[in-house]
């Protein structure tokens, strides 16, 4: 056996650079080319998607893809009643707006991604979770911020679909009754690509002013 450790890689300037473009070129995309997406690669997205931190190292991730046409279209008439629902609960001239809104990329995007968490994971052995049990989630959110930024470097869009009742998926999927739904993603080569929000540019909210998110000091 080989004894060997790997040299830690130092990231020069010119990674630092493009890492701070990646971050400011991830967008939510729901705006999709229709052309297919190499399975290897999105596997591949998934594997670095596992390198994401987690409470406990409990890795409670679980990514289906949604292959099904029948199980896509039941995804698609969720949105739609959960929408139509939303939109009653906006009056005047923001209603207006949210009707005008594009929210998700269902019917294009090649691909469908539903995000889990497994609530009965034994990895980990507990460890953090007694005092703060939804770290669980929060450990899958952040294997999705890691696929979300990975699949923008590869050129791919992803958009998040939240604007769903989360059980029918669950029902829908026929997913363990002990998997949440976090996520829905759509991902597939994006239509346009924006260094600003579609919320912003259509007028839904603006970025904070950076004074804003200074740290507090105590
Ligand atoms: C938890 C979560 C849920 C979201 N759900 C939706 C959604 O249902 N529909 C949608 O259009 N965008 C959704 N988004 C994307 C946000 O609208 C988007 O991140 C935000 O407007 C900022 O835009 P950006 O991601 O392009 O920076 C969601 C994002 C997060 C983090």
């Amino acid at each position: 056996m080989s004894t060997a450790k790997p040299t830690p890689p130092r990231f020069d300037a010119s990674f630092k650079e493009g890492f701070a473009e990646l971050v400011r070129w991830r967008r939510d995309v729901r705006r999709f080319r229709r052309d297919p997406v190499a399975p290897e690669l999105i596997e591949h997205l998934l594997a670095l998607a596992a390198h994401a931190p987690s409470v406990g190292f409990c890795q409670p991730w679980r990514f289906v893809l949604v292959e099904s046409a029948v199980r896509r279209a039941a995804v698609i008439e969720n949105f739609r009643s959960a929408n139509q629902a939303a939109l009653a609960g906006y009056d005047g001239e923001r209603r207006a707006l949210y009707a005008g809104l594009k929210l998700e990329g269902l019917t294009q995007a090649p691909v469908h991604l539903a995000v889990c968490a497994d609530e009965g994971a034994a990895t980990g052995h507990r460890l953090g979770r007694a005092t703060m049990p939804e770290t669980l989630r929060y450990s899958v959110v952040a294997a999705i911020q890691t696929f979300w930024l990975a699949a923008r470097a590869e050129g791919l869009g992803v958009g998040w679909v939240s604007i769903l009742d989360p059980l029918a998926v669950c029902r829908q999927l026929e997913l363990p009754s002990d998997w949440t739904l976090i996520a829905y993603l759509c991902v597939g080569w994006p239509e346009e690509e924006h260094d600003d929000p579609e919320l912003e540019r259509h007028g839904w909210e603006a970025r904070l002013e950076q004074s804003v998110i200074e740290p507090l000091k105590r």
